[in-house]
C-alpha cells in the first residue's frame, strides 16, 4: 500500500500511535501482530521496526470531515521493537531502537511477507535454526528461534485450558529429538525428562522411555534429609525428640551399611545418597521407645528377645538395630513411650502398596547408577526421551518424587561438569519439562511443597551453568513461585483468560510488550505469543501440528453423546482403581 498513507500522531518512548489516513488505499492485510517499519531521518535504508499492538477505529466527529464519509480511518499502536539495517544483503536485526525521526517521517510502509522473512533468516546462523511455528497471521512464513539460546536457558509455556501448551511442548520436543548435524543413524544426544502429570504423552513419543508407577523405581535412602522428614515424619508437629532418633538412627545406619576404609566412613552423614535400611530404623524407634533407665546411676539398658544380652547406654547401635529390645531398669528412659505415633507412621508408610516404588523390596536392590541410568534415557534400548508418568503417585508424595527426580538430575549435571577437564565442556545438556508446574512449584510455603520447591527452584537457579534447564508449564502462571518464572529467558504464552494470570505474565515479559499480552484472551487453540531472547522478533505465531499427538486432544462430547447408549465394563474400571 502507498507508504505515504501512514501519519505518526503520538510518540511515548518506544510507543507510537499511527493513523491510516485513507483506509480504501489499504490493500494489504494488517493485524495484531503485523509488522511497519518507520525510516531513519538521516540513515538511509535504516528503519525502526515496529510491531501493531492494538487498533481502534478513529472517532470521526471530532476529526477532518473527509475522511469521516463512510470509510472508517484506523489509528494503530505500535510498540517499537528494534532497528532494521536494509543495507548489505543479510538484513540486520538488533533489539532496540534509536528514537524516531520527528517530524515524523514519510515513508512508514508494512513490513512485507519478504522482509520479514530476511529477517528472521539472516539473523540467524543455519546450524541454530530451530522451528516450531508460523507467523500467526500469514502461515507461509516459519518462525525460527535460536535452539541454542531456546534450550540453554529456561523456558516457559502459558495458557488456560484447552490453549495447547501440551501440543506445543509435544512439537518441540519431537522436532529437538529429530534435530541432527549431518548424517548419522540413531539417536540423536538430546536427553529430556518429562514429568508428565496425567499421563498423557505415551500416545506422543512411541519410542520413549516411559515410566510409570509400577516401573518407578525411587530408592527412599536417595532421599535427603528434608525428604525422608517430609515423608515419614509429621512435619508440622516439630517433634525434636522424632526428628532427633530418626536421624540419629539413619546416620548409623548408613554407616554399619557401608563397605569402604574408616576415613571414608566417618564422613557419612544423614544426607549422604547411601543405603540404609528403613526397617532396621523402625527397630531402632522401638527400641528406643522402650527405654529405661536405672534410677541411681541414670544409666539406659536394654536386654534382648533371648534375655542375652544387655547393652548400656547408647554405645552400640548396631545391635539396637537388629534385635527387638526390652527395657530394664527402674526407670523410664527419656524417649520411652513418645515415640510411638512416629514408629506408627513408619510402618504405615512401608506398609503402603501404593509407595512400593519408593519403598517396595526392589528399592533395596536398585543401584544409584541405575536410577539415574533410568531418568536420562540410558536403559537397554536408550531414548532421547524419558516419560514419568505421576499419575498414579500418590498426592502426598508427589512433591518429594518430583523433588528426588530434579535433584538426582541437577546432581549429575553438577558432578558431571566437576568432573570435566576443560570447565564449559558439557556432554549430555538436560532438559527437564513440568507439566503443571504450579502443582508443585507454588507460590504457596506450605510444608507439602517444601521439597520440590527447593529442587525446582534451585535448578532454576543454577541448573544452567550445569547443563541442567527447564520448561514450565503453567495454566495456572499467577500461582507459580516467583523465582521460577522469574529466572525464564522465552516464553510462549498463548490463550490466558484469567485476569490475574495474565497481568502476571505482563509483568514478567523480557521485552516489556506489555499491550501485546492484551491479545491473549483472544488466541485461537495453538496460537502463542513467542518472546525472548531466542527469537529475533516478537512474534505471534502458530504453532506446527504436532504428529503423534498426546491424549489430551478435547473429546468430541456432541458427537460421542449422538451415538447409541454404551454399554460400560464397571468390573474393569474397578479392578483398574483398585489394583
Ligand atoms: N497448533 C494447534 N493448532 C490447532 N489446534 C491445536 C493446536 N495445538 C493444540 N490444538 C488443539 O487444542 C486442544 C487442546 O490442546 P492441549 O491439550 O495441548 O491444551 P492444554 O493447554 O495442554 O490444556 P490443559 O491445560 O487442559 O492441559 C486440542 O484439542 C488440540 O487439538
Ligand atoms: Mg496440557
Amino acid at each position: 500500500m502507498n507508504s505515504e498513507n501512514f501519519k505518526i500522531i503520538a510518540v511515548n518512548s518506544n510507543n507510537i500511535q499511527v493513523e491510516i489516513l485513507d483506509s480504501t488505499e489499504f490493500d494489504d492485510q494488517f493485524s495484531l501482530g503485523s509488522y511497519i517499519k518507520i525510516p531513519y531521518r538521516n540513515k538511509n535504508e535504516q528503519f525502526a521496526i515496529g510491531i501493531i499492538e492494538n487498533y481502534k477505529i478513529k472517532n470521526s466527529e471530532s476529526e477532518d470531515p473527509q475522511t469521516a464519509a463512510n470509510q472508517p480511518t484506523f489509528v494503530i499502536d505500535v510498540k517499537l521493537v528494534g532497528n532494521l539495517d536494509e543495507t548489505s544483503d543479510d538484513y540486520k536485526f538488533e533489539r532496540g531502537v534509536y528514537g524516531i525521526p520527528l517530524p515524523p517521517q514519510n515513508g512508514i510502509a508494512l513490513l512485507t511477507d519478504d522482509e520479514i522473512k530476511k529477517i528472521y533468516s539472516s539473523n540467524l546462523k543455519e546450524k541454530e535454526k530451530f522451528t516450531f511455528a508460523t507467523i500467526s497471521n500469514n502461515n507461509s512464513i516459519c518462525v525460527p528461534v535460536n535452539g541454542n539460546k531456546f534450550f540453554n536457558k529456561h523456558f516457559a509455556i502459558v495458557g488456560s485450558t484447552g490453549s495447547g501448551k501440551s501440543h506445543t511442548v509435544t512439537k518441540i520436543l519431537q522436532n529437538a529429538i529429530q534435530s541432527k548435524s549431518g548424517q548419522y543413524d540413531g539417536l540423536n544426544n538430546s536427553h529430556i525428562i518429562l514429568f508428565d502429570i496425567h499421563g498423557e504423552y505415551k500416545t506422543a513419543f512411541t519410542n520413549s522411555n516411559v515410566i510409570d508407577i509400577n516401573e518407578l523405581v525411587l530408592p527412599y535412602w536417595l532421599l535427603n534429609s528434608e525428604e525422608l522428614e517430609e515423608l515419614f515424619l509429621e512435619t508440622e508437629a516439630n517433634d525434636h525428640n522424632q526428628r532427633n532418633v530418626f536421624k540419629e538412627a539413619i546416620t548409623n545406619n548408613k554407616k554399619s551399611k557401608f563397605i569402604g576404609d574408616k576415613k571414608e566412613k566417618d564422613k557419612i552423614h544423614y544426607d549422604s545418597p547411601l543405603f540404609f535400611e528403613i526397617k532396621e530404623v523402625i527397630k531402632y524407634s522401638k527400641n528406643r521407645n522402650n527405654e529405661k533407665k536405672q534410677k541411681d546411676t541414670n544409666e539406659v539398658q536394654w536386654i534382648d528377645s533371648k534375655n542375652n544380652t544387655i547393652i548400656f547406654g547408647n554405645e552400640d547401635n548396631d545391635i539396637l538395630f537388629t534385635e527387638l529390645m526390652k527395657g530394664l531398669g527402674t526407670a523410664t528412659g527419656t524417649l520411652n513411650g513418645k515415640l510411638i505415633n512416629f514408629i506408627n507412621r513408619l510402618e504405615s508408610k512401608i506398609n503402603d502398596k501404593r509407595l512400593n516404588f519408593l519403598l517396595g523390596e526392589e528399592t533395596r536392590t536398585a543401584t544409584f547408577s541405575q536410577c539415574l541410568k533410568q531418568f536420562i534415557g540410558y536403559t537397554t534400548d536408550n531414548s532421547n526421551i524419558t516419560v514419568i508418568d505421576l499419575s498414579g503417585i500418590p498426592f502426598e508424595v508427589l512433591s518429594i518424587t518430583v523433588s528426588l527426580i530434579s535433584r538426582i538430575l541437577f546432581e549429575y549435571g553438577y558432578y558431571y561438569k566437576k568432573m570435566q577437564k576443560v570447565e564449559s565442556d558439557c556432554k549430555t545438556p538436560l532438559l527437564l519439562i513440568y507439566e503443571e508446574a504450579h502443582k508443585y512449584v507454588p507460590k504457596s510455603s506450605l510444608t507439602k511443597y517444601r521439597a520440590s520447591k527447593f529442587a525446582i527452584e534451585k535448578i532454576a537457579k543454577e541448573g544452567r551453568k550445569y547443563g541442567v534447564t527447564m520448561g514450565i508449564i503453567s495454566q495456572r502462571p499467577s500461582e507459580i513461585s516467583e523465582t521460577i518464572f522469574s529466572q525464564c529467558n522465552n516464553f510462549i504464552a498463548m490463550r490466558l483468560t484469567n485476569p490475574d494470570d495474565q497481568n502476571y505474565v505482563k509483568k514478567l515479559l523480557p521485552d516489556t510488550l506489555g499491550n501485546l499480552t492484551d491479545s491473549l484472551p483472544t488466541l485461537k487453540a495453538g496460537d502463542a505469543l513467542l518472546i525472548g531472547e531466542s527469537i529475533i522478533l516478537p512474534s505471534i505465531v502458530t504453532i506446527d501440528r504436532c504428529n503423534p499427538e498426546p491424549s489430551s486432544a478435547d473429546i468430541d462430547y456432541f458427537e460421542i453423546w449422538k451415538e447409541k447408549w454404551f454399554d460400560v465394563e464397571f468390573g474393569d474400571i474397578i479392578t483398574e482403581w483398585t489394583k
